[in-house]
């Protein structure tokens, strides 16, 4: 799959498609990165060079029909990352192997075994009530509540954002219940998909496949009505190795993306005039924040992604067989061809946050994040009512990941409540 050379320090020499390529990383593209899609819109057009890390190229698909296209059309934009044209330039510890780099997990099949694989899925899931679920996280929202409800204070995005799904997501999975090892886990997958100076990723990424490997073993033996148990019992018959690698694709794609829902909303209702706590009671709800942060902050940013088949022309670029296509969710869902009025609507749920086509976020996995997101945003709201931000919003700065959009830190204050 990797050689070991070192990392280029810039696209292959001679590659005109690669002229005027933009880095997807750098402070600029982390604050703002609305701005830069805009520019390379309006420089490149719907499909635009851009450089990952260590100068890395692929095509970033920013029109929304593009991105549909891409995603309906699995024959020709392909899921299985060993198709790429530039594996002999990445390094074994390249910063975005853990989810670039090929795995026999369900992210990376094609055709009828990904059917299979997201059919094992997709039942598992289908069985989680919805009921009990927000049940569930309602009380994990209380316990993480009382944790720091009597200090007037909290940084929600450690306390609160991201504990909750995690706790939401293993529990689901059958995992004992929060304790260290749940903990480190979070670490371990934070790590693993935006890793900060100093942590490495694909070691965080082996201790994640560790505890995933140790919670099949133990379900094996001892079946519950947990996720787990589902997937080892399906008829579809997946060993070990893969209820594991899935496992670890469940729990990924659950967790990251839903925290950064929760953040994302919890910000825009913290800082908005639209949906501030007002006495004549006309406020957006909680269901409006969530939606329209579908659309204009969307949790999943980027996707990574998509190998062409073939030799192909989109968008009016000529795309190589092996090239890699990053699915540019965001920009997708605010390009001016949908919104020619520059004015971004929200009132419907047509925008590509899920992605779309056979690998999109499958049926129910969009409905249970809506559960876990919705309820820990109103449980919050309910039992801290005169939370406000407790810095200026323009302080609020944005983590360094090319694929998730969510803050580093949302700090805040309230009325300590006495317990
Ligand atoms: C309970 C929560 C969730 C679960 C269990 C879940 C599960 C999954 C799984 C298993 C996949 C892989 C699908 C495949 O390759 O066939 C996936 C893909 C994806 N999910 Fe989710 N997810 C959840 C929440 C979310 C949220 C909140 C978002 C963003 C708003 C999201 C966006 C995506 C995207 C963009 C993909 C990639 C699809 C592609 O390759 O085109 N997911 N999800």
């Amino acid at each position: 799959m990797t050689q070991q050379t070192p990392a280029p320090s810039g696209p292959p020499a001679g590659c005109p498609a690669h002229d005027g390529a933009v880095p997807l990383s750098g402070l600029e593209y982390q604050q703002t990165p609305s701005q830069l899609y805009r520019s390379l819109r309006r420089e490149h057009g719907p499909v635009a060079p851009v450089l990952l890390d260590g100068g890395v190229p692929a095509w970033l698909v920013l029109g929304y029909s593009e991105v549909s296209y891409v995603t309906a059309h699995d024959e020709l934009f392909a899921r299985d990352s060993r198709r790429w044209n530039q594996w002999e330039h990445i390094p074994e510890d390249w910063p975005l192997m853990p989810f670039v780099g090929y795995q026999p997990s369900v992210l990376f099949t094609e055709g009828a075994e990904h059917q299979r694989r997201a059919g094992v899925i997709t039942h598992a899931l289908e069985q989680v009530d919805q009921f009990e679920l927000a049940r569930d996280c309602a009380q994990i929202a209380d316990r993480l509540i009382s944790a720091f409800a009597g200090s007037g204070q909290a940084e929600l995005m450690d306390a609160y954002a991201h504990a909750l799904p995690m706790v939401a997501a293993v529990q689901m999975c059958g995992m004992p219940h929060a304790g260290s090892d749940t903990q480190d886990l979070v670490d371990d997958l934070r790590i693993s998909l935006d890793a900060a100076e100093g942590d490495d990723p694909v070691a965080a990424y082996v201790r994640v496949g560790e505890r995933i490997q140790n919670l099949v073993k133990e379900k094996r033996e001892r079946p519950g009505a947990d996720v787990t148990s589902r997937m080892i019992q399906d008829e579809a018959g997946l060993t070990d190795e893969e209820i594991v690698q899935d496992l670890i694709s469940v729990i990924a794609a659950a967790q990251q993306p839903t925290a950064n829902w929760i953040c994302n909303t919890l910000r825009l209702l913290l800082t908005d005039e639209r949906f501030a706590l007002n006495v004549s009671g006309g406020r957006l709800s909680v269901g409006e924040a969530l939606n329209e942060v579908l659309w204009l902050d969307t949790p999943t940013q980027n996707f990574i992604g998509r190998w062409a088949a073939r030799d192909i022309q989109l968008g009016g670029r000529q795309i190589r067989a092996g090239d890699c296509l990053v699915l540019g969710l965001a920009a997708a869902n605010t390009d001016p061809q949908i919104w020619p009025e520059s004015h971004v609507g929200a009132e419907n749920a047509a925008h590509l946050s899920f992605s779309n086509g056979e690998h999109r976020c499958p049926y129910p996995a969009p409905l249970l994040a809506d559960v876990i997101a919705r309820t820990a945003v109103e449980t919050l709201l309910d039992r801290l009512p005169d939370i406000v931000l407790s810095v200026d919003p323009r302080e609020l700065t944005w983590r360094p990941s090319i694929w998730m959009r969510g803050l580093t830190s949302l700090p805040v204050s309230f009325t300590p409540v006495v317990q």
